[in-house]
């Protein structure tokens, strides 16, 4: 051992914990997620192992259906806040979201993830009714990603058939968190996920990485509410400054700071559905691949229909706006096989602690 390199020595104890599968504490997490360039590659490669270990060589994929662009929230980051009057608004009708949902379904897709602003001309009802056509149309899962609505709402999408719930709680810094979202509040969000998980969702949440005056030390806070939570899938994202928000001057999060969380999160939680998002494949060609060589084990490829994707804009330089549903089919199949990893058959349900104790 190199007693003259204390960093790396913090480091290596550190990945110890990771590796011993200790209880998320600071004093190791902020050394994993502010780890040297080099430190990093090894970092990567026991999330990659664990990856294995837990999840084998299948890749879930995800059809993404994002069936509204009008959102009454005015997040600071997002393109699609109600106050970029310069956005083109879409919304897709009943039919056409479950005609989208067939056209998922006939690509070879076992989960459609309907995503949304904040849209309330999808009342509670409305998003039910298309909920129980897609079940009872489909042999599909049903992930949610509609934003805060009330617990009821959630009850009752529940009820319809829904699966899975995906609401980030993007930071969970007090201060950061209120600088964002001037017209939400963090306990609120926090609310709607304990709820989502009392009401039997698989549930989902995650972060953005590189957000203004976040540090490793802000990540390692998340990392520990989120196990604290029992999240089941967690996406991270680089932050990417959109011009046309508030925050446009702010610098971009990296590929390798969300390459850094995503590994620690693998270590955290291996039995989570790990997305390898979009934001990193917007940032990077290879994003995607470095993301699922990291820790990842989930890709969310964009089903919408090709005439309004380029309006779902939430930051800018998203990749397959022009590419169709087909398209990108193929594309991520071939991505998958190009690094030596299969496509998952089965519907990627989220196992629970009784299920994974028994190893079923
Ligand atoms: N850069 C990266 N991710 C963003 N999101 C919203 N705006 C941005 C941005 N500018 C993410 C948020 C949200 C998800 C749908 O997209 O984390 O939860
Ligand atoms: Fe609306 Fe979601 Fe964008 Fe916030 S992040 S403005 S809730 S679409
Ligand atoms: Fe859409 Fe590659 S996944 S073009």
């Amino acid at each position: 051992m190199n007693f003259t390199n204390s960093s790396s020595l913090a480091f290596d104890d550190a990945l110890a914990q990771a590796l011993a599968f200790a209880a998320p504490a600071r004093a190791w997490l902020v050394p994993l997620l502010g780890c040297s360039e080099s430190d990093a590659l090894r970092l990567y490669s026991a999330a990659d192992a664990v990856r294995a270990a837990y999840q084998g060589t299948d890749v879930q994929l995800r059809g993404l259906i994002e069936f509204s662009s009008i959102c009454r929230k005015n997040c600071a980051y997002c393109g699609l806040r109600v106050e970029n009057r310069g956005a083109e608004r879409y919304r897709l009708t009943p039919e056409e979201i479950v005609a989208t949902a067939h056209r998922a379904e006939s690509l070879g897709y076992k989960t459609v993830v309907l995503q949304s602003g904040e849209d309330l001309w999808f009342t509670t009802e409305r998003l039910a009714a298309i909920i129980r056509e897609i079940k009872a149309t489909t042999d599909l899962a049903i992930t949610l990603s509609a934003g805060e609505r009330d617990r009821d709402a959630y009850a009752f999408w529940r009820e319809a058939g829904a699966d899975r719930y995906l609401l980030r709680i993007e930071t969970t810094d007090p201060a950061l968190f209120a600088a964002l979202h001037a017209d939400s509040n963090l306990d609120a969000r926090k609310q709607c996920l304990y709820d989502l998980r009392d009401l039997g969702y698989q549930l989902g949440t995650g972060v953005m990485v590189g957000l203004p005056g976040q540090r490793p030390d802000t990540l390692a806070g998340d990392v520990i509410w989120m196990h604290e939570l029992g999240a089941e899938m967690i996406g991270v994202g680089p932050f990417i400054p959109h011009p046309d928000t508030p925050l446009k001057d702010a610098a971009s999060g990296t590929v390798e700071q969300t390459l850094r969380l995503v590994a620690v999160l693998r270590l955290v939680f291996p039995h989570a559905h790990l997305p390898a998002t979009t934001a990193m494949g917007s940032l990077h060609p290879l994003g995607r691949e470095r993301a699922l060589q990291a820790g990842a084990n989930v890709v969310m490829p964009n089903v919408t229909p090709g005439d309004v994707r380029p309006k779902y804009a939430i930051y800018p330089g998203k990749i397959c706006l022009t590419d169709d549903a087909e398209h990108c089919r193929g594309c991520i199949t071939g991505r998958i096989h190009a690094i030596g990893r299969t496509v998952a058959a089965d519907h990627g349900h989220v196992k629970r602690v009784a299920d994974q104790e028994t190893g079923a």
